[in-house]
């Protein structure tokens, strides 16, 4: 299955604290180790999309968005061994080509160092915005002067698996542009808990009710 994942709540949960926004990001990226954990040792999940940073957060102030940028950096510097340790492949969607050549080579490395990996697939949104994503896939297939249908257009997306359960944490009930195209048929589940307070033990609660529900595709 693809499990697809709105990590929501960071900065309200350090705020909660009287912490800096930016103590809430690095919880943040602890819970997403425990998570990509867990799903690496499930056998019933093959992917794990994380949406980590959207095509609308450059809006932040840009000492939040410099943070984010660093703790990508240092997050996949030590986290390298992790991956290789539970057998997980990196991989990322979204239009990384704004980013630093710093932070674009260490992600072409982790991409290169885990390629192999088979237990897990674990794609991280960065730049990542599903309006862009779209775009690009129909500009695709205009310089390849292939037929736009929707198998076409779909083959040439980011990611081009459907997916089958989709969780935003924070309480927000929305999508903010994320995998609009691969969520046509998915499941969702929404929940307030924060996502620094997140855990597989919340995680494995919704992944068996949505063992429990019925998905019809559009059929009887
Ligand atoms: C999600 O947490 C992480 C990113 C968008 C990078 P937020 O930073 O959006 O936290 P809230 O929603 O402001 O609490
Ligand atoms: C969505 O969260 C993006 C990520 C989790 C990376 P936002 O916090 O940016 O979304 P809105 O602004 O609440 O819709
Ligand atoms: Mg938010």
């Amino acid at each position: 299955m693809h499990l697809a994942i709105i990590m929501d709540g960071n900065g309200r949960w350090a705020e909660k604290r009287g912490l800096k926004r930016v103590e809430g990001h690095k919880k943040g990226a602890e819970v997403v180790k425990e998570i990509t954990a867990y799903c690496a040792n499930n056998p019933e999940i093959e992917i794990l999309s994380l949406y980590a940073f959207s095509t609308e957060n450059w809006k932040r102030p840009k000492m939040e968005v410099d943070f984010l940028m660093k703790l990508l950096d240092n997050w996949l510097k030590k986290e390298l061994e992790t991956y290789i340790k539970n057998d997980v492949k990196f991989e990322t969607i979204g239009d990384i080509s704004k980013f630093s050549d710093k932070l674009k080579k260490r992600i072409e490395y982790t991409k290169e160092k885990t390629k192999n990996n088979k237990k897990l697939t674990q794609i991280l949104a960065l730049n990542y915005g599903s309006r862009d994503e779209i775009t690009r896939a129909v500009k695709k297939l205009i310089s390849k002067n292939e037929e736009i249908t929707p198998e076409n257009i779909q083959k040439n997306l980011d990611i081009s698996r459907d997916v089958d359960l989709l969780i935003r944490t924070s309480g927000e009930i929305r999508i903010s542009n994320f995998l609009l195209w691969q969520i046509a048929y998915a499941e969702m589940f929404f929940t307030k808990t924060l996502w620094p307070d997140f855990n597989t033990n919340e995680l494995e609660k919704i992944i068996n009710e949505f063992k429990k529900r019925e998905r019809r595709f559009g059929g009887i």
